[in-house]
């Protein structure tokens, strides 16, 4: 017990404190769908405390940590000409919910940044999907694969591997999650096998994510795999990632892992505390660093955050926001107020760096308020205010024009007929 102690100090407290505990299941009944809820009432007996896998948790694990190579030290960081000149592959997966804010983001503050980089887009189908059209113009796009989502088999290991908690489709929905971000390891690797070459860096985005400010070279690290700070949810924050091919392969093997983790003898994880665990148990070493992306989500929570809460961060934060969730709000809380808020929230799960007024918060109780494209408009500046609207009058017409185009350019399209991705726009 006292490696554990002294690794994670606040532990005691979490188990002791009874008052929060009871916040927190009242919480979970309110802001979680009801299918969620019979899940909860057949577990309700374990999911007392967000932190209670860790009572199963296996110490040895921890040990690891001890073993690791200092991550403080020797984290050379390659220069941009270095950069420039390596082969980078971009992984970018999720739906296009409402990719007209984010993709331009992308475009423009990832890929444009380092148009040595290939493009490799992992999506499941639905009626955003059109969406994509954003992604006509970036320099280099390979591999584009849009599928329709098909229900994965929930094992017996992974169901005690994994906990429904906080997982809005339960583990279906992580198993989902996880499927989407290996399957962008395979085409990676398929693509490479083809060309027979290995890519210097792999670079782990989310589709959902808005970018504020370029990737910067500093996140690429050899021998280190580099995730966001903050938002950690007892293990690491799996929003983002960057390493070398090796430690990407550890860190994207999300669904061949779960046997191994499985016979660590770890139960109950969720994403992020399975994603650490996958680090360790391969020793990769990791550094959290912060990042200027932030996750744009239509999800309701509860206001204010309680110390087991979601903060909802607005758009017009200066961020860096190391993907925390997000919304375009007319922020009326003041920076000091928001700080003390996220400094309320319990360090190892929701909390975030939100110092220097970097964070303002938004009340994430209701839809996005009336307005939201004037205030994303005015943060984000005239060429990605145009993008938006360009995706919201997007006709029919431009949209299978816009695809073709894609279509003809990518070495791998894996995608349904353009005038069924286009659809909606007709
Ligand atoms: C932890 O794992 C080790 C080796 O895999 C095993 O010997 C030990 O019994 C496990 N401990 C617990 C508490 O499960
Ligand atoms: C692949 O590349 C290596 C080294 O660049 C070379 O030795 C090998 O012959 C190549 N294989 C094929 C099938 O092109
Ligand atoms: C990556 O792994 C391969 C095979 O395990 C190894 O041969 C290679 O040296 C590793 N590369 C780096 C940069 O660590
Ligand atoms: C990780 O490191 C430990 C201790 O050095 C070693 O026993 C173990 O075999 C390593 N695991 C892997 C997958 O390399
Ligand atoms: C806050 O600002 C001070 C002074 O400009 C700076 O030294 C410090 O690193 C900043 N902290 C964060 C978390 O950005």
């Amino acid at each position: 017990m006292k490696t554990l102690h002294k690794l994670l100090p606040n532990i005691s407290k979490h188990f002791s404190d009874l008052k929060c505990r009871f916040r927190f299941r009242f919480l979970l009944l309110f802001i979680l769908p009801i299918s969620f809820l019979l899940f909860f009432f057949s577990f309700s007996t374990t999911i007392n405390n967000p932190f209670h896998y860790l009572n199963n948790f296996n110490l040895s694990l921890f040990d690891l940590k001890s073993r690791l190579p200092n991550t403080k030290t020797n984290t050379r960081s390659f220069t941009v000409t270095e950069l420039k000149r390596s082969r980078i592959a971009v992984c970018l997966v999720g739906g296009a919910r409402r990719f007209e804010l984010t993709g331009p983001s992308i475009v423009k503050r990832v890929l444009e940044e380092y148009p040595n980089a290939d493009l490799f887009v992992n999506s499941p189908f639905d009626s955003k999907a059109y969406k994509f059209s954003v992604l006509k113009s970036v320099p280099r796009i390979v591999a584009v694969r849009i599928f329709k989502p098909v229900e994965l088999r929930e094992s017996d290991a992974a169901v005690t591997l994994l906990t429904s908690n906080n997982s809005p489709n339960g583990i279906q929905g992580l198993l989902q999650y996880f499927n989407l971000v290996e399957g962008c390891l395979t085409m990676i690797k398929s693509y490479q096998q083809q060309n027979n070459f290995t890519y210097n860096w792999i670079v782990r985005t989310r589709v959902d994510g808005y970018w504020s400010s370029p990737l910067q070279p500093e996140l690429f690290i050899p021998g280190h795999y580099v995730v966001p700070s903050g938002s950690s949810y007892g293990g690491l924050n799996d929003r983002f990632g960057i390493g070398d091919f090796n430690t990407s392969v550890v860190a994207l093997s999300r669904l061949s892992m779960l046997p191994e983790l499985d016979s660590a003898g770890l139960h109950e994880l969720n994403s992020e505390s399975a994603f650490q665990a996958q680090l360790k148990l391969r020793n990769v070493s990791y550094v959290t660093k912060r990042v200027p992306f932030c996750i744009v989500s239509d999800r309701t929570y509860d206001f204010p955050p309680g110390r087991f809460g979601v903060p909802v961060a607005s758009l017009t934060s200066k961020g860096p926001l190391s993907g925390v969730k997000c919304r375009p709000c007319m922020s009326v809380f003041s920076s000091r107020w928001s700080e003390a808020v996220v400094n309320g929230l319990d360090r190892g799960w929701s909390w975030t760096e939100s110092k220097n007024g970097t964070l303002k918060l938004c009340d994430g109780r209701g839809e996005w308020e009336r307005g939201w494209e004037g205030v994303f408009d005015s943060v984000a500046g005239v060429e990605l205010a145009e993008a938006r609207e360009k995706v919201s009058g997007l006709l029919f017409d431009e949209c299978v024009k816009d695809f073709e185009y894609m279509k003809q350019r990518a070495a791998i399209w894996d995608v349904p007929p353009v005038a069924e991705v286009c659809e909606p726009v007709r």
